[in-house]
């Protein structure tokens, strides 16, 4: 847990040089990190906020979406704030979470499953979206639209039309939104996106990022719902189809109907990185190739793929699937293709994940940069940069417009997995041009099942 006290009363942290450099020596044989980085890193981290909160400046917030990573994330922000309320479309679901908070010495919450009456009530100032990624944006624009800021899951949208949507709203409704893609507050990617961007490895040639391989399985057969779960309100503005299992929980993000495979899924992750080191809007083109087909009456999008993307400077960013990983990014042959991104310059590489960061030569990471170099935004904790943004007022680490720029990355490659067609991005425009525009503009939006769409939210 990376909880700090804030309470003004707390004594400020004060240790010695030779204690602090000792610890800094340890950190960085435990996390591979170079010296000068841990040290600048825990330095940072030893300096006040520099606003003080009083010790009972706990905002109450709702949890919605209390599955798997639903679970995490409360927990996660429990540490900074008080979960007033749970909601879930799968009561077990929600008693699931409520246990674990009241386990971990809160009072229980209350127990929704519309997730307007949540947004209705004035005492919660902000809410931790887990839904699965269909539902993402009509929850965040009804947050919007209450006012209450946001912590939402990853791809921050199901299309590019939601994106702009979202961003716009969060504009508009002056929230903070904070997009799930907790690397960006990891200190290896940032190290890994600083040294790219300032040259370590020459000019960036290209970018290879490497995603787990996704699930190709079924036929499924459909079968009863559990009776704890509203299979209709799940289902939200997709097409209404009988209960699957694998259509569900944990499952559903390898079917394109809910989400977009690993493409989506990883992808959301990784290519966020790649889009801070490259650190251009949008590629200019995007062709692929599928190499599994689905199989009939199973999971609907692709497993393993290629896509290749090319920004206007010449730099290219190529995604592939790896079965070395397992769907979770675990190691499964130890010294496999491991997902990560590796970034190729005209004098070295560095690669990164979430295990480690190397390079071609140790020195591109063992030499600091260079005194007043233009650095990137630092967060440490994910959760923790969202509650100090809800009181600051300030842009998060991922606010909503990178969250909907990384997830466009995601969906550009799905659109042209989904239409076989290489394409042409207009990133101001946010519209497909040239060849097979006509076609691939189809995909920005979906028709969205009422009463799911965005009136429900209005
Ligand atoms: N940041 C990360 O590293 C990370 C890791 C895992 C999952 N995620 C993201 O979290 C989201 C959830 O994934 P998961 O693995 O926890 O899925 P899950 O299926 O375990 O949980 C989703 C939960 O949302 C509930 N739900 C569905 N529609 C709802 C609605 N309208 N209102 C309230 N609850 C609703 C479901 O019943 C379920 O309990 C996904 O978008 C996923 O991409 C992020």
């Amino acid at each position: 847990m990376n909880h700090r006290p804030t309470s003004p009363a707390a004594a400020p942290f004060q240790i010695s040089r030779r204690s602090f450099v000792k610890r800094c020596a340890l950190v960085a044989a435990a996390t591979g990190l170079p010296l000068w980085f841990v040290e600048e890193r825990l330095a940072a981290a030893d300096t006040p906020a520099p606003k003080v909160l009083s010790p009972n400046d706990r905002p109450a917030i709702a949890q919605i979406g209390c599955g798997g990573m639903g679970k995490v994330d409360a927990m996660n922000a429990h540490n900074f704030a008080d979960v007033v309320a749970v909601c879930d479309v799968d009561e077990t679901h929600a008693q699931e979470l409520v246990a674990k908070l009241v386990a971990a010495g809160s009072p229980a919450p209350k127990v929704y499953r519309d997730f307007r009456e949540v947004l209705a009530r004035d005492d919660i100032h902000a809410i931790v979206n887990t839904t699965p990624d269909h539902w993402h944006t009509l929850v965040n624009l009804g947050a919007a639209r209450a006012k209450k800021d946001v912590y939402s899951e990853k791809p921050l949208t199901l299309t590019i039309d939601e994106g702009k949507r979202v961003v716009a709203a969060v504009r508009d409704r002056g929230i903070v939104l904070q997009t799930g893609t907790q690397q960006r507050s990891s200190p290896r990617f940032r190290l890994a996106c600083e040294l790219v961007r300032h040259g370590r490895i020459g000019r960036l040639l290209h970018a290879d990022v490497w995603l787990p391989a996704g699930l190709r399985e079924g036929p499924f057969a459909p079968s009863a719902a559990p009776a704890s779960l509203d299979w209709n309100f799940w289902q939200g503005q997709t097409p209404a189809v009988p209960y699957v299992k694998e259509r569900g929980h944990t499952t559903f993000r390898y079917w394109y109907e809910y989400s977009g495979g690993t493409m989506t899924d990883w992808g959301a992750h990784h290519n966020d990185i790649a889009y801070w080191a490259i650190g251009l809007l949008a590629p200019r083109t995007v062709e692929s190739r599928a190499l599994a087909q689905p199989i009939p009456g199973g999971y609907t999008t692709f497993s393993e793929y290629e896509v290749k993307y090319t920004y206007e400077n010449g730099v290219v960013l190529n995604i592939r699937t790896t079965t070395d990983d397992n769907i979770f990014g675990e190691y499964v042959r130890k010294d496999g293709q491991h997902n990560g991104i590796k970034f190729v310059g005209t004098t070295g590489w560095i690669w990164v994940n979430r295990h480690e960061i190397t390079a071609s030569d140790p020195e591109l990471l063992r030499a600091p940069l260079p005194a007043g170099a233009d650095r990137l935004p630092v967060s440490n904790n994910h959760m923790k940069n969202f509650f100090d943004c809800t009181r600051s007022r300030t842009a998060p680490i991922c606010p909503a417009d990178v969250g909907h720029r990384s997830a466009t990355m995601c969906h550009l490659g799905a659109i042209s997995l989904r239409t076989g067609r290489a394409l042409t991005w207009d990133a101001t425009a946010e519209t497909f041009v040239g060849d097979n525009a006509a076609i691939a503009n189809r995909y920005l939006a979906r028709e969205m099942r009422k009463p799911y769409d965005y009136s429900f939210v209005a």
